[in-house]
């Protein structure tokens, strides 16, 4: 598989190009730490760069044929470039389209993209991490395409779920992801997708779910989830999964929405929740300025709990280097929970690496999968 990242105009400036919202790192940097993570995830990669519309079109044109995909970061011609846009829809090669900025934030032109329903997704506000996500998408995509379906008869783009199933005669038992991301816009399923594929791979049929995110969210998302399950339940054995064997696998914030379902729903096979919150308020005391929680909360002044017994068993993998949601959540959650809660030792290992298929962790969350007994 060979992927090529194209970046467009003023991304040459990178490390000196207003670094409080595009970073210190060059552009030679970045290019750098993409082809050592394509040597680490097995493909291949090349890259270019062009402060001119045409010669990003001639990139585009001549990518067919010698790549799977594309990950594009178009710069300004973003918004505005309908040559562009007909460049990738002509080509017709899937497109992960990155903004290193949050453009939804910032100049209310920066918010039109034209290229973007070229693409498969759209990446932003992730800082320069957005490109390995778009990569990461981008591969995953390639080597396993979704059948993506509204769970809730297409009353919003957000509430969709990318499946996936094993080629098997028997219906697959399926796991179902939840991302993380902080309830914040910015961070979407993409987050999950290599999992999903590395899980399919292992027999598993997955169902990578979107949820509602941004302000007042977090309500909305619970019923979300919760509507996702329900879904599969009905409609799974059209697609080859037994929906009366779902885990749900819920990573962060997701991980909080995952375990919420352990709380509320007994037809559940069980959770395994990777570096999950499971305390809101210490979060919100450890991020005054910009609490998240607040944010999804909105307008509700109560925040959800995971009081009372979980219904089903939760698994939790949480590494001790985790400097997003500190470990020690999942140990007095666990500690809480002696008869249901299984905490796996995830070593030395930070807050992405537990959703990485080439982390050791992944080890053990197949092994966490095996001890809730499904395959
Ligand atoms: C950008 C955002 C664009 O609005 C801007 O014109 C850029 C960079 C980003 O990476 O955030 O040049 O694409």
């Amino acid at each position: 598989m060979r992927i090529l990242v194209i970046n467009g105009p003023n991304l040459n400036l990178l490390g000196t190009r207003e670094p409080s919202t595009y970073g210190t790192e060059t552009l030679a940097d970045l290019e750098r730490s993409w082809r050592m993570h394509a040597t680490r995830i097995g493909i291949g990669i090349a890259t270019c760069q062009s402060n001119h519309e045409g010669a990003i079109i001639d990139a585009i044109q001549n990518a067919r044929g010698k790549f799977n995909g594309i990950v594009l970061n178009g710069g300004a011609f973003t918004h505005y470039s309908y040559a562009i846009y007909d460049a990738l829809i002509a080509v017709d090669l899937p497109t992960v389209e990155v903004h290193i900025s949050n453009v939804m934030e910032r100049e209310p032109w920066r918010r039109t993209s034209v290229t973007a329903p070229a693409a498969i997704a759209v990446v932003y506000g992730r800082g320069t991490t957005g490109y390995i996500n778009a990569i990461d998408h981008l591969a995953a995509y390639i080597a396993m395409p979704p059948t993506t379906i509204s769970y809730d008869a297409g009353s919003t783009p957000d509430t969709v779920i990318d499946l996936r199933t094993p080629r098997s005669q028997e219906p697959a038992p399926v796991a179902m992801l939840v991302h993380g991301g902080f309830w914040r816009d910015q961070w979407t399923r993409d987050l999950m997708s290599p999992l999903a594929t590395s899980l399919t791979g292992h027999g598993w049929a997955t169902a990578n779910v979107e949820y509602t995110r941004g302000e007042d969210s977090l309500e909305t998302a619970i019923g979300n989830v919760a509507d996702a399950t329900t879904w599969l339940r009905a409609h799974g054995a059209d697609h080859g999964i037994d929906g009366s064997r779902i885990v749900l696998i819920g990573h962060s914030a997701g991980g909080f929405l995952a375990i919420r379902r352990a709380h509320e729903d007994p037809g559940l096979v069980g959770v395994v929740a990777l570096a999950p919150v499971t305390d809101l308020a210490a979060i919100s005391a450890t991020r005054p300025e910009d609490d998240p929680v607040a944010s999804a909360l909105g307008s509700h002044r109560s925040a959800p709990t995971l009081d009372g017994e979980p219904l089903r068993p939760v698994h939790i993998i949480h590494g001790v280097r985790d400097t997003s949601v500190p470990d020690t959540q999942s140990t007095t959650y666990a500690a809480l929970h002696p008869e249901t809660v299984v905490q796996h030792a995830a070593g030395d290992v930070e807050h992405m690496a537990v959703i990485d298929p080439h982390d050791v962790s992944f080890g053990t969350l197949l092994e966490a999968l095996r001890q809730l007994n499904l395959n």
